[in-house]
């Protein structure tokens, strides 16, 4: 079954679709223009990156075959492509094959993973103890994505109260990245049970580079269906209903907009993007 039809077969049996009161009937005008929106990616393009977003995992467990360099370039150049306030491309990839700064690494996460369990309690810590959080020394590349703030400052177009738009902008590069990788046929899993003056150290990044992310990347087995942890019950999917505001946090706002939080977990709305699906 491919990725965005699972999410749809999901939300089907999370909350059965009524027909009566979730889909706009087929003359309704804003339906009507969300199929006519003239830059909209040609279907299969459509498609292709609704898939990736749900096809999209976080990986832990890898093949020891190597990362073809070609994939990695463009999975590297996809991350670069990512916004940045001012566009200031604060980011820089640390690649990491060598095996003795990888060992050193995962005995920051192993130390780290003990004071992480620490913050849970009986059957709880227990489960935590039995998840596999990292493939360090398995996946055949490791890669430290870093972020200078001050490259191009302490002047940035874009940033005045809010300091951590350079941070921000860092993790838009992973989410590229991220998906790049699930497009390639890549896994890609993010440890943060770490510490970054270790990361700093390890890595002899200069005093103004921040760690951002410790990924792990390689091809997989498999890329599950669903998250590990709603698989093992730790944790579950918010319905997206749940998370819509309008106007203000109290805001209930109005029938349309009402209408807008039951689209969000309506099956319809992917009718159009999985047309022609044979799954
Ligand atoms: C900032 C960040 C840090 C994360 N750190 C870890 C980690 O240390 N170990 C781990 O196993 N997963 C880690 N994850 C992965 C999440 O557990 C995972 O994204 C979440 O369970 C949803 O699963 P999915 O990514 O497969 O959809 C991290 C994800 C993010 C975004």
């Amino acid at each position: 079954m491919r990725g965005a039809a699972i999410v749809v077969a999901r939300v089907r049996r999370v909350r059965p679709v009524s027909t009566d009161t979730h889909i706009p009937k087929c003359g309704d005008e804003r339906l009507r223009m969300t199929r006519a929106l003239r830059h909209a990616f040609p279907p299969s393009l459509r498609r292709g990156l609704y898939e990736a977003i749900f096809r999209r995992r976080d990986i832990r467990s890898f093949l020891p075959d190597p990362v073809p360099d070609e994939a990695l370039a463009r999975v590297l150049v996809a991350a670069h492509h990512a916004a940045s306030v001012g566009f200031t491309q604060p980011w820089d990839f640390v690649i990491v094959r060598d095996l003795e700064r990888r060992r050193e690494v995962h005995r920051v996460f192993t130390e780290e993973r003990r004071r992480n369990a620490d913050q849970f309690a009986g059957k709880r810590r227990d489960q935590f103890l039995s998840f596999k959080l990292e493939g360090i020394l398995d996946a055949p590349l490791n890669l430290l994505v870093t972020c200078e703030p001050e490259r191009f400052g302490p002047a940035v177009l874009g940033k005045t109260s809010i300091r951590d738009v350079e941070i921000y902008s860092t993790c838009l590069a992973v989410g590229n990245l991220w998906l790049a990788a699930r497009a390639e046929g890549l896994g890609v899993g993010w440890v943060s049970i770490l510490r970054n003056d270790a990361l700093a150290a390890i890595f002899s990044l200069p005093p103004k580079v921040i760690p951002i992310a410790y990924l792990c990347i390689g091809q997989v087995v498999e890329f599950p269906d669903r998250p590990l942890l709603e698989s093992a019950a730790w944790a579950a999917r918010l319905p997206p209903k749940s998370l819509l505001h309008f106007d203000s946090w109290e805001g209930t706002g109005s029938a349309d907009d009402r209408r807008l939080a039951d689209l969000v977990q309506s099956a319809e709305i992917w009718k159009s993007v999985l047309a022609g699906d044979a799954d």
